[in-house]
């Protein structure tokens, strides 16, 4: 239990840990990476560079301090969080060491303001939260482990296949090296890859989303190609262009809790953009063949026809279901998913997904709320850490 007294001091200087967050994480990070260089086999670089992750743990750190004498009302942004640690393998003993470099990056940046009563109040502080963590990832990984053929942190798979959907994007299928079969997911969730790369130092994760309904056979991850000179773009390269059948490399089991709601029998309408439309092709391959009556509207951006993938699956995937809509649309035709085509093609009373890139997610999830769907039944997730919904 965390004392009133401490709980009064993070309260009231959590302002000040607010406006300087990003300063302190950044300052976290370094000197983290400087101590543990090891860790750097777990983050990724770019969202380093961008400032991403630092702002996703500054705010989340901040949210936490807000509300650390009722921190059960964080259990949902805890537990997204968690699925994500969970898939990269973080475990109960890197939490001292990410607290001990929190609070030093705090000292440092707030000099003399940060009294030894300050230091200490939040080091009894983020004993709390990192509490709380280790035991949502605890109870993950031994959900993973207890899952029918499932397992807790990583397991080899060998590319089984690999098919050409469109101009810039792959499908890879994938088998369990030891001749398992794969277990079940929500239609939505994502598996982490872990690759050695030959001349990168460091081991490099990333998420992808699994594409297609969840069978026993396979696993699919549909990945774009990055532009060669983009350094978030290294492991969809080097998938795409040095990868091929019969090579292996390591999966986590499948996380992420954005995903179909398949008790439901609302409408769902399934909105992306881009490589966004991963999870809604696992969402609208589930829905054909599990509840083809269920009323889907899907709503599809892409650059051109020539970057479009799925398009024919889509329209064979809704061949075998009673009530669809599907549409579209380019923006090098200038045409975009507007308001207007959002009133009339996101079905009323129904659930609905949204995924894409940040600028789509910016425009597309205020404009449902100013439209009157409710919060609780958009779900969305942004690649990468989350960000914030509004304008910069
Ligand atoms: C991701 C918060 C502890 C490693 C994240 C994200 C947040 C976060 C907000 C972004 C999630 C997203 O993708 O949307 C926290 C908090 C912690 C904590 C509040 C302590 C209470 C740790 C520890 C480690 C760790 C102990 C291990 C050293 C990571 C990694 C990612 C991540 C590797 C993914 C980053 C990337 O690939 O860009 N964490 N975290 N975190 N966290 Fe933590």
């Amino acid at each position: 239990m965390l004392s009133q007294k401490s709980i009064d001091i993070v309260k009231s200087t959590a302002p000040i840990l607010a406006d300087r967050g990003v300063e302190i994480t950044t300052v976290f990070y370094k000197n983290l990476f400087t101590a543990h260089p090891e860790l750097l086999n777990l983050f990724n670089s770019v969202n380093q560079k961008q400032g991403r992750q630092q702002t996703a743990l500054a705010n989340t750190v901040y949210a936490a301090a807000l509300h650390i004498d009722n921190l059960g009302v964080l259990l949902p942004a805890v537990k997204q969080i968690a699925q994500k640690h969970r898939s990269l393998g973080i475990k109960p003993e890197h939490y001292p060491i990410v607290g001990k470099h929190l609070l030093e990056g705090i000292k440092e940046v707030l000099g003399d303001a940060a009294t030894d009563e300050i230091i200490q109040a939040w080091a009894d502080a983020y004993g709390i939260i990192a509490d709380v963590f280790i035991q949502v990832e605890i109870e993950m990984y031994k959900e993973a482990e207890e899952q029918e053929n499932g397992w807790g942190e990583f397991k080899n798979f060998e590319i089984v296949d690999k098919v050409v959907e469109s101009d810039i994007i792959t499908s890879f299928y994938l088998k369990p090296v030891d001749g398992s079969a794969v277990p079940t997911y929500n239609p939505g969730q994502y598996i982490t890859i872990r690759l050695a790369i030959p001349g990168e130092t460091y081991i490099l994760n990333r998420q992808y989303s699994l594409s297609q309904a969840p069978n026993q056979d396979t696993f699919r991850i549909t990945v774009k190609k990055e532009n060669e000179m983009n350094p978030n773009g290294k492991v969809s390269v080097y998938l795409h262009q040095n990868l091929q059948i019969g090579d292996t490399f390591e999966v986590s089991s499948p996380a992420g809790d954005f995903y179909l709601d398949m008790e439901s029998t609302r409408p769902v309408t399934l909105i992306s953009g881009g490589v966004g439309i991963t999870p809604m092709m696992s969402m609208l391959d589930t829905l054909s063949k599990n509840s083809p009556t269920r009323p889907v509207s899907f709503l599809h951006g892409a650059r051109n026809n020539a970057l479009h993938a799925f398009d024919k699956d889509v329209q064979q995937l809704m061949s075998a279901m009673e009530d669809t809509t599907y549409l579209a649309f380019y923006s090098d035709e200038n045409k975009l998913l507007t308001k207007e085509l959002l009133a009339e093609n996101v079905l009323a009373n129904g659930d609905i997904y949204v995924c894409g890139p940040v600028p789509f997610m910016k425009a597309i999830i205020p404009t449902l709320y100013e439209l009157g769907f409710a919060e609780e039944h958009v779900h969305f997730e942004f690649f990468g850490p989350a960000v914030s919904l509004e304008p910069a």
